[in-house]
């Protein structure tokens, strides 16, 4: 069998490289309406009177086995290994893992927005900054924490939240730094790294407050998404995730909803997870489940990752396993306009794939030069059928879409369809990560699908014109997803009626100035992308938290739901974080700070 690579972020990083480009100029000005010096309550910051003394924090590490660590960014881990790291290590997640201060998307580690900027660039003594600014990359530079606790036990997160608390610090938690919205550093923050907590175990019967759950897998917060599959194949098992290596199910994955091919045949994340243990900001262990603390289980299942407390372990359904059969399709044309009649087509076929349950990844790029000027954009799809489908089934269900887009003038499609264990098929060795890379997005409802074909086919006409890198698409919703709407929890419930999640990239290079960069940070929510998706999806449609703009201006709604339901994770998180001792970028609770997290708002 001709080995294969679905893996999407590799696919988005590789393409977005082709199109690397500077960050567009908006003129969007330093945003200071919210200065730290309004504040009345802030954190602790090295040089304060409240700031804990060298000795407190050896008292901390002797505490924790010196499991303390100093931190930088992944940019001054490269400057001094001798030799720098290589542009393979770079790029790699699995390198990235195994440094503290390293997030996937590295322009987390920076910040920008401080006055003068604190930013660390690779090969820091030979790459050229941007005009007027000065790198620096020791410890406490850009917004890299100052120390990491390499987290090996429960005993080891209760003694950081209790530290991070009792000295007023701010608190941040990764498990394996995929985030895309920078929700796992902070500036001058103590970082809790659960990512050694790879304890993975599997059970025929779990229960629930005496209710067998059937067979389920309880795994650490730090187990990655590789490890899982290669467990689970073992057992004849599988578990409902995506093709992403080193992604932890068990950290900001299924806080946020947790998407999968197979998510239209078993559910998204939050329909899978059955328990978690979490510490929380008192320091106790809680059992969080159906039974026990439930109004956490409700708020932990959507309402947003790491806002609640330390997830230590995660328990999940699993199913039998089966084969699967994977088709990889690539439509092509010269055109904007074109490629727009083939959105449409797409669109038009998109429910062919509902009687076997499909889940599909399409994204559109232009292949060859930017937006109008491109004379190659390419449609690619990759389109997986679950349970035991054969191939025939898979492309009988593919062909009505093939032959209506083969049937536009000058496009050209080509397929190829293979069938393969899911577990095999969803493993991923590594992911292409390592560029500045930032997403907007916005889940599109099933009605859209049913009564608008052609105006999604204008979007993506409007925004290839208008040079958007690209427009990407997962059918991961209906199906499952809409059947198990009654479920009660935080989940976003625009996720409910929608058809697919679409998403847009901005990405920069370590080059372009601090204007542009803040530019483009602010370029989706604030420009004609944003507004291209609304126009389609509604004023208050939905964007999914783990895959959004942080700068969304209406966050309650877009990434909530609803005020009504926001108003209900406020209740819940004021309950067991009264402090905000864990708060994130558009997170519950983060209207009450300014943009570091750093300080209370007046
Ligand atoms: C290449 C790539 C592919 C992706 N593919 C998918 C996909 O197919 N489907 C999908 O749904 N999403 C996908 N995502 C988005 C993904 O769900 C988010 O990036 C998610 O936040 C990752 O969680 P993490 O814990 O691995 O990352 P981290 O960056 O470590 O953490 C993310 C957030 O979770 C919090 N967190 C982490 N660990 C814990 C913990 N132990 N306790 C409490 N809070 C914790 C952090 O504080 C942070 O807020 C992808 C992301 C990338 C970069
Ligand atoms: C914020 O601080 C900057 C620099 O110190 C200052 O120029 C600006 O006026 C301040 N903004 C407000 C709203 O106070
Ligand atoms: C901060 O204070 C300045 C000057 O007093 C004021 O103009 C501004 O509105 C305040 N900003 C916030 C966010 O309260
Ligand atoms: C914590 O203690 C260990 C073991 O004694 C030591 O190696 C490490 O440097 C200490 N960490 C810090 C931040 O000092
Ligand atoms: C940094 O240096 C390494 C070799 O040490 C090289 O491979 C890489 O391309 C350089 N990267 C940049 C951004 O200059
Ligand atoms: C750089 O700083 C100098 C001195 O402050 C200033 O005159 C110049 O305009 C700045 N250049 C840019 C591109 O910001
Ligand atoms: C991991 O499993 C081992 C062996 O069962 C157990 O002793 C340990 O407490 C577990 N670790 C965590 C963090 O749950
Ligand atoms: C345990 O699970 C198996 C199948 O997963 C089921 O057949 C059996 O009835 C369950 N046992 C109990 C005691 O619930
Ligand atoms: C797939 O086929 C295997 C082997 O025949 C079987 O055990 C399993 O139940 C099937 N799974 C599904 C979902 O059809
Ligand atoms: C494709 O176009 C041809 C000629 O215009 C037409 O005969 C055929 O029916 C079309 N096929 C489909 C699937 O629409
Ligand atoms: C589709 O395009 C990708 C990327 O260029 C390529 O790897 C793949 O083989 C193509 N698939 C088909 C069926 O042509
Ligand atoms: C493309 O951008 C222009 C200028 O920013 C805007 O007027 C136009 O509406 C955009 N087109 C679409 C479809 O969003
Ligand atoms: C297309 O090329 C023209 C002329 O080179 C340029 O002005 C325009 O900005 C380009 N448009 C896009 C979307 O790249």
């Amino acid at each position: 069998m001709v080995a294969f690579v679905i893996h999407r972020g590799l696919v988005i990083a590789s393409i977005l490289s082709i199109g690397l480009v500077h960050a567009r100029r908006l003129n969007t000005q330093r945003d200071t309406s919210s200065n730290s010096s309004n504040s009345t309550d802030c954190r602790c910051a090295p040089g304060d009177d409240c700031f804990p003394s060298t000795d407190t924090w050896a008292q901390l590490n002797s505490s924790i086995s010196g499991r303390l660590v100093n931190v930088v960014s992944s940019a001054a881990f490269c400057n001094d290994v001798s030799g720098g790291c290589t542009d393979a290590q770079w790029s790699s997640s699995t390198f990235r893992a195994n440094i503290p201060g390293a997030m996937n998307q590295p322009l987390w580690e920076q910040d920008y927005f401080s006055d003068p900027p604190s930013v660390c660039f690779r090969n820091s003594s030979t790459t050229e900054p941007p005009v007027n600014v000065t790198q620096s990359c020791g410890q406490g530079s850009g917004d890299v924490p100052l120390f990491a606790i390499l987290a090996e036990s429960a005993g080891d997160i209760q003694a950081g939240v209790n530290f991070a608390r009792d000295h007023n610090l701010r608190l941040a938690i990764k498990s394996s730094g995929h985030d895309y919205l920078g929700r796992s550093t902070a500036r001058n923050s103590l970082l809790i790294s659960t990512h050694k907590l790879q304890n993975i175990s599997l059970v025929d019967n779990f229960t629930v407050g005496g209710v067998d759950q059937g067979p389920a897998v309880t795994i650490g917060s730090g187990v990655p998404l590789n490890s899982l599959y290669t467990a689970l194949k073992a057992e004849g098992k599988i578990f409902v995730a995506s093709s992403v290596a080193t992604l932890a199910p068990a950290g900001g994955f299924v806080q946020g909803a947790g998407h999968s091919a197979l998510s239209p045949s078993y559910g998204l994340a939050v329909d899978n997870v059955i328990d978690f243990t979490v510490v929380i900001a008192s320091g106790d262990i809680l059992t969080v489940n159906d039974a026990e603390n439930s109004d956490l289980f409700w708020a932990m299942r959507g309402g947003g990752a790491g806002s609640w407390g330390v997830i230590i372990s995660a328990t999940f359904r699993v199913y039998p396993t089966f084969n699967a059969v994977y088709c990889d399709t690539n439509v092509t044309t010269s055109t904007p306009s074109i490629m727009g009649s083939v959105a449409t087509v797409h669109a038009r076929h998109i429910f062919d794939l509902d009687p076997l349950r499909a889940g599909q990844y399409f994204w559109v790029v232009p292949v060859d030069g930017t937006g109008s000027n491109s004379s190659l954009l390419a449609m690619q799809i990759q389109t997986i059928f679950p349970n035991n489908a054969s191939v025939e089934a898979a492309e009988a269900a593919l062909q009505p879409f093939i032959d209506d887009a083969s049937n536009i003038t000058d496009v050209q499609v080509e397929t190829a369809c293979e069938e393969q264990l899911i577990n095999d098929m969803l493993f991923a060795a590594d992911d292409s990560v390592g560029t500045n890379i930032i997403l907007g997005s916005r889940l599109f409802p099933e009605s859209l699908y049913e009564t608008s074909p052609e105006a999604i086919g204008d979007m993506y006409v409007g925004l290839l014109e208008n040079g958007t890198l690209g427009v990407f698409g997962n059918l991961v919703a209906g199906g499952k997803v809409a059947e198990n709407a009654n479920i009660s929890m935080a989940l976003n419930p625009a996720w409910r009626t929608a058809k697919t999640h679409v998403f847009l990239a901005h990405e920069w290079a370590d080059s372009a100035t601090i204007p542009d960069v803040i530019a483009a940070q602010h370029a989706f929510s604030s420009g004609y992308e944003r507004a291209a998706l609304v126009g389609l999806a509604g004023e208050d449609s939905g964007s999914y938290t783990n895959e959004g703009d942080r700068f969304e201006p209406n966050l309650q709604v877009t990434f909530y739901g609803s005020t009504e339901n926001y108003e209900k994770l406020e209740q819940v998180k004021s309950a067991y974080d009264p402090e905000d001792l864990f708060l994130v970028n558009a997170g519950v609770g983060s209207e009450r700070w300014d943009e570091a997290g750093f300080c209370r708002l007046a």
